[in-house]
Order: C-alpha cells, then structure tokens, then sequence
C-alpha cells in the first residue's frame, strides 16, 4: 500500500478515533485477500457489513488520497466528495474477479452473450424495462456515451440543455465536444427542487438539439415523477430536442419514493426520442472498472451514436459488472437501506446540531445538498473570494464563495466537500455532501462540521 503523503492506515484510525476497531477495519493482508474477507462478511446471518469503517487512504482514490495531495497531509479525516461509496464490494464480485485473476493472462476480450444478457435481464426484473438486445451498446462509462452522444447530435458552437444545479462533470463533456450549456434553473418550493417547464422550453433555440437529463438527479437527489418526465419529454419531442436520460444512480431511492426510467414512459414516441445511459459503477462500487452501457428503442440514434462510440471493454470492469447484475441484488438492497439510514441520521444530525446548514432528505442518490448561504455569511466567502481573484492568473477561473466553504471545511473540520458552484446556475450558495459510508465515519465528519461550525469566523489564510 502506498504511503506518500504519510496518511497511512494507522494514522487514518487514530485521527478518525477509531482505533479500537483497527483490527477489524483489517490490515495489509486483507487488502490483498479479499476472499478473507468475503467469508467475514457473507458469515452474518446474511446481513452485508456496511457499519465497519474501510480505509481507502493509500489506495490512490479521488476521495481520499487525491484531497490529501490537493490540500496538505493531514488535512482531511473524512473524504465526502466524488461519488463513490466506502464500503467493500459485494463479496459476489469479490469472488469473480478473484477467480479471474487465476489465469494470469489479459489478453484482448472478446465480450460474452453473458454480460449483456445480465444487463438486459437485470434490467427487466428490477426495473420492467425490455431492452432490445440489437440496441445495446457497452461503453466505458457514461462520460465517454454521452460525448459519443454530444458528438453526434450536437456539433460544436451548439448548445446542450441543462436542467439546474446539475452534476458537474456534464460541463466537462460540453467542454469535450465544444458545446455550450443552455441552463435552466430550477425553482425552490418548500426547499424541494422543481423544474421550471416555461423556463425549460423557452430555452430552446435553433441551435439546442441535445437535453441532459439526470434522472435520479445528482446533486439536488430529486426521484422525478412519471408527469415530469413525461412534460420534459413531450417538450423536447416537440421541439426536436433529443433527451440524453443519465440514470446512474437509479439503484438509490430513499423510502417512499420511487425510480421512473424514461424508457418506462407510456409515450413510445417520446421514448423513442431518448437514450438512456447507465452502469452498475454507482450502485456496486465499481466507477474505476471503467464498464457502462446505453441503449435506445430508436435504431437509428443507437447506430450513429455507437459509430462514434470507440470502447474496449476491460475484462475486470465486465467480470465485475456481470457478477453484480447476476449475483448482487440483496447486497444492493440492504446498502440501499444502509444509505437511506445515513440520510435519515445526516438529515436529523444537521437539524439538531448544525444550524448554519439547510438541507431536506433526498428522494433519491447518496447525496446531500446543503444550503451553506449562513456559513458564506460567517465565514465571509464572497469577500475571500473576491480578494482572491484580485490576484488571478491571467486565465485561471475566478474562485468562488463556495470554493472558499470547501477549503474552510477542510481547514476547520478535516472534512472534505463538493463545492456547489460546479453544479451551475442555482449551486453557488450550496455543496454537495457523499454520505455513502459507514455510519461511524458519517457521524465523526458531522461532529466535526458541527463543532467547526460553532462559532466560525473568517480565515485569511485560505488563500494565502
Ligand atoms: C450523473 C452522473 N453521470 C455520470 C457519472 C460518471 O459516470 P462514469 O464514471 O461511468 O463515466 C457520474 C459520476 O459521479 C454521475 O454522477
């Protein structure tokens, strides 16, 4: 296990205070013996463990170990920003991808029936959907479908229609494709999200062929509701705009709501006018295995767009995906019950604890959206921000007030957070919280927020 930054395993323990759970979190050795742990976990009247901290520092991961080398050894406890989860995998996975790995050999890979066959059968028992197996495509992700899609729909100097705050990596694939968002804010009721319709269509110019949907929507967590999809679908049937459906993180409803895929509506013209991207990396952990997949009831968006959709499947990102389509829905299952735990426990935490935040429980993703307007306020965001860009590198993008709240946290509470002005129009006054962790670690994060967020001031420093 690496250690350049000094953040190994053990200092992750003392510093998260968790030290008497060490032996359990487990050392090198079970790192490099996942089967060890498969029998721990599988061993527990069928329950996955999800409570037990996992250590990533070390392991080269965005959430981790990326922060420590961004922002100083030390610096943060608690990574809770790119959207990945903590826990190990389903031990399903785990066990396929150890018997792989006995023949030492990686070869091209010719893809087996199997793997899409495990998607399409997926696919109809969660969700009822039928995908024609003519019209799917794998990909390595959904960033490299939606660009194939961009390339093929939207030419460069056109514009992309956004629905926002909305996640933050569609503006690097317009930056990819050389197009140029088109965003329509959505409006605050009662702190929930809702889309703005006369907004949305009034947008719609000459030059507008593509709309990103996100559906469920990373940040704000918004499930949108079968008269939405379909108001949004027949507006862009209408108006000859092809929908873009990103549904990665359909696997994470919280109670009492519910998923729709836009493949699901009634209307088979507007259906028709759609492709939907998805994966199991959100829902199984599996975002580095670089393994994705879109489909469409229109034979003829599929074949231009898989023209331009150059992908090699890897063995591993197959051998996993597949093992969690065909083996891995209770342990999905109860991490989703875990997660919409943790929403309840951070959504309870905050009321009670910290009063400088706004957030109301998502409907559905492992994100939180928090109004940090008062902490800008207590911190003095805006005039950090603007003191800073006095001195901006002749092209660097201004700082913003949340960017500031992001170092600010990480300073004061070692704890790391997306900075809501990435997410677009509406997202400067937010950020974004990853909740998908264990509990204790949850718990040590929010304490520290809480006790940062006591009594915050001002800090120079930050852009020193
Ligand atoms: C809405 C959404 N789409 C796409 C992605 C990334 O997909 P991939 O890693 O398959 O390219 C993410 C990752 O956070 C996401 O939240």
């Amino acid at each position: 296990m690496s250690q350049h930054d000094g953040f190994d395993r053990r200092s992750f323990l003392k510093n998260a205070g968790l030290t008497a759970l060490a032996g359990a979190v487990g050392s090198r050795s079970a790192l490099a013996s996942p089967v060890a742990g498969l029998e721990t976990i599988a061993a527990t009247n069928g329950k996955f463990d999800f409570d037990t901290p996992y250590n990533r520092f070390g392991t080269d991961c965005v959430k981790y170990d990326q922060q420590i080398r961004v922002f100083g050894k030390d610096s943060v406890q608690v990574g809770m920003g790119i959207a990945d989860m903590d826990f190990k995998v389903a031990p399903v996975i785990t066990q396929a991808l150890n018997e792989r790995m006995q023949h030492e050999n990686w070869g091209y890979l010719d893809m087996p029936k199997s793997f899409p066959d495990s998607v399409i059968a997926w696919n109809k028992q969660r969700y009822d959907i039928d995908i024609n197996p003519e019209s799917l495509v794998i990909t390595t992700g959904v960033h490299p479908g939606l660009i194939a899609a961009l390339r093929t729909f939207s030419p460069p100097g056109t514009k992309v229609l956004l629905i926002t705050p909305t996640y933050n990596g569609f503006y690097s694939d317009l930056t990819y494709t050389g197009t140029k968002p088109e965003e329509s804010p959505m409006k605050v009721v009662n702190g929930r999200y809702t889309i703005d319709f006369d907004d949305f269509e009034r947008r719609i110019g000459p030059d507008t062929n593509t709309f990103i949907l996100c559906n469920p929507q990373n940040p704000t967590g918004n499930c949108w509701s079968r008269e939405d999809l379909m108001h949004l679908g027949e507006i862009c049937l209408k108006r000859r705009v092809i929908v873009l459906a990103d549904e990665i993180h359909c696997d994470f409803v919280t109670k009492g709501n519910k998923y729709t895929p836009f493949a699901s509506l009634a209307n088979k013209d507007v259906v028709r006018n759609s492709i939907t991207f998805k994966a199991a990396s959100k829902s199984f952990g599996l975002a580095a295995m670089k393994c994705a997949w879109f489909f469409s009831d229109n034979m003829d968006y599929v074949s231009r767009v898989k023209a331009l959709n150059r992908a090699d499947l890897t063995t591993l990102g197959m051998i996993a995906s597949r093992a969690a389509y065909r083996g891995g829905e209770d342990w999905l299952n109860q991490c989703v019950d875990y997660i919409d735990g943790n929403h309840d426990f951070a959504d309870s935490f905050i009321r009670s604890n910290i009063p400088l935040i706004k957030t109301v429980k998502p409907q559905g993703t492992y994100l939180s959206w928090l109004d940090v307007s008062a902490v800008i306020d207590r911190i003095g965001a805006n005039e950090l921000a603007a003191q800073a860009n006095k001195n901006l590198a002749p092209g660097a993008k201004p700082l913003t007030p949340s960017q500031m709240v992001e170092r600010w946290l990480v300073r004061h509470a070692k704890v790391h957070l997306n900075n809501g002005a990435s997410y677009g129009v509406g997202g400067e006054h937010c950020m974004r919280m990853n909740i998908a962790t264990s509990r204790k670690t949850l718990e040590l994060a929010l304490n520290n927020m809480a006790s940062a967020l006591k009594n915050p001031a001002p800090d120079k420093t930050l852009i020193d």
